[in-house]
């Protein structure tokens, strides 16, 4: 089958490109580079020794996404990764976020509908979700973003769901990422943040190597084990391999409108990556305490059991694999 990978050239993106393409189908990537390089198109290549068909194009521009629906007219699905994520910015630059992760999706499901391509997968994240005490957090529970960016998230699926309830042969599936780290076991493909990394693993892996001096572990007084926050870390190999389950369950069935957890269901502590992280790397990352930073929650963990009810989606790489394979892909790609 021909599936088109938005923003395909990203850090899920490039993974889930390299899986589709081992689960035999044809790969078609769109990216505009905003966020990622040419150079991993070739490295996708170096995995899989197929080399997928390119666009350097927005998907925000509608002539040039109808172009690329025209020269593949049997398209069978779309994965959407394409948009900005980062919390911080989307907070100084609503606009940009709303635009790029609102108008893509719009331009998407429009020419889709006009090419008769009636398969959508998006991607959503476990930011949708309303803070909860209640823990591990199930598909049903109740939504609410608070920044822009978990609002770009959620107004996504709400378009999805008024667009499939108003096309009931059209087949969606909201996939809601939990924490994603790690690499490919290659070390040629990873993370690989501009500037100061804000999220956890890309920061230790820059400490690890020396370009930073050390991780500040924000808080140390959550009421968890240990005092500091908790996540469901995925490594992105188990991810990406959620796509294919995905794709799989449309290939078998008309599967209407799906909303699926992907996580490994178990929450680790910044302890715990670092000590993990250190023990499996050599003990390269000091750290030290300071406050809390604003809007963090104590815990997220995801309740897998729905993905692996009806998906058979199941995780199968360790804490360590995930501490092992982000540091190797940052070695190889110290700048
Ligand atoms: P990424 O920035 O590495 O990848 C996104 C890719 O999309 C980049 O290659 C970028 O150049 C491209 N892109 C952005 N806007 C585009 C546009 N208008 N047209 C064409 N290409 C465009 O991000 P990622 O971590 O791979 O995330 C992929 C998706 O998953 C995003 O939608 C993100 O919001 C979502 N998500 C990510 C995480 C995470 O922790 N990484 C968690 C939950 C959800
Ligand atoms: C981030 C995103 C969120 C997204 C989620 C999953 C932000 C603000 N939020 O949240 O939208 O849905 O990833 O991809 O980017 N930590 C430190 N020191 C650091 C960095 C992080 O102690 O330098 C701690 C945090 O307080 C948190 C944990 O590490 O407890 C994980 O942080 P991070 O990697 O930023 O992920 P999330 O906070 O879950």
């Amino acid at each position: 089958m021909k599936i088109l990978l938005t923003g395909g050239l990203g850090y899920i993106g490039s993974h889930t490109a390299v899986e589709v393409i081992n689960a035999g189908h044809e790969t078609i990537i769109i990216d505009n580079l905003s966020n990622s390089k040419i150079e991993v198109l070739e490295k996708i290549e170096k995995i899989t020794k197929k080399r997928p068909k390119f666009y350097q194009e927005d998907v925000c521009d509608i002539n040039a996404l109808t172009k690329v629906f025209k020269e593949n007219p049997d398209i069978f699905a779309v994965i959407h990764f394409a948009g900005f994520k980062a919390v911080g910015e989307s907070c100084k630059e609503p606009l940009k976020y709303y635009k790029n992760n609102l108008i893509s999706t719009l331009n998407l499901l429009e020419v889709m509908e006009k090419f008769n391509c009636k398969n959508f997968i998006f991607s959503s994240s476990a930011t949708v979700y309303a803070v909860s005490e209640i823990m591990p957090l199930e598909e049903d529970f109740p939504l609410g973003a608070s920044n822009p960016y978990g609002r770009t998230k959620l107004f996504n699926e709400e378009i999805l769901e008024d667009y499939q309830n108003a096309h009931p042969d059209f087949n969606i599936v909201l996939l809601r990422y939990f924490n994603p780290i790690g690499a490919h076991e290659s070390g040629l493909l990873g993370e690989d943040p501009n500037g100061i990394p804000n999220n956890l693993m890309p920061y230790i892996c820059k400490v690890a190597t020396g370009e930073l001096d050390h991780l500040n572990i924000f808080g140390k007084d959550y009421n968890t084990k240990d005092g500091t926050g908790v996540r469901d870390y995925i490594h992105i190999v188990d991810l990406a391999k959620g796509h294919i389950k995905a794709l799989e369950k449309m290939l078998e069935e008309n599967v209407g409108l799906k909303i699926y957890n992907l996580g490994t269901g178990t929450g680790y502590s910044v302890l715990d990556i670092v000590n993990t992280f250190n023990k499996v790397n050599g003990n390269l990352v000091k750290y030290e305490f300071v406050a809390r930073r604003p809007g963090d929650i104590a815990m997220c963990y995801a309740s897998p059991s729905k993905a692996e009810k009806e998906l058979g989606f199941k995780t199968t790489k360790t804490l360590e694999d995930m501490c092992r394979s982000s540091y190797l892909y940052q070695k190889n790609n110290k700048k």
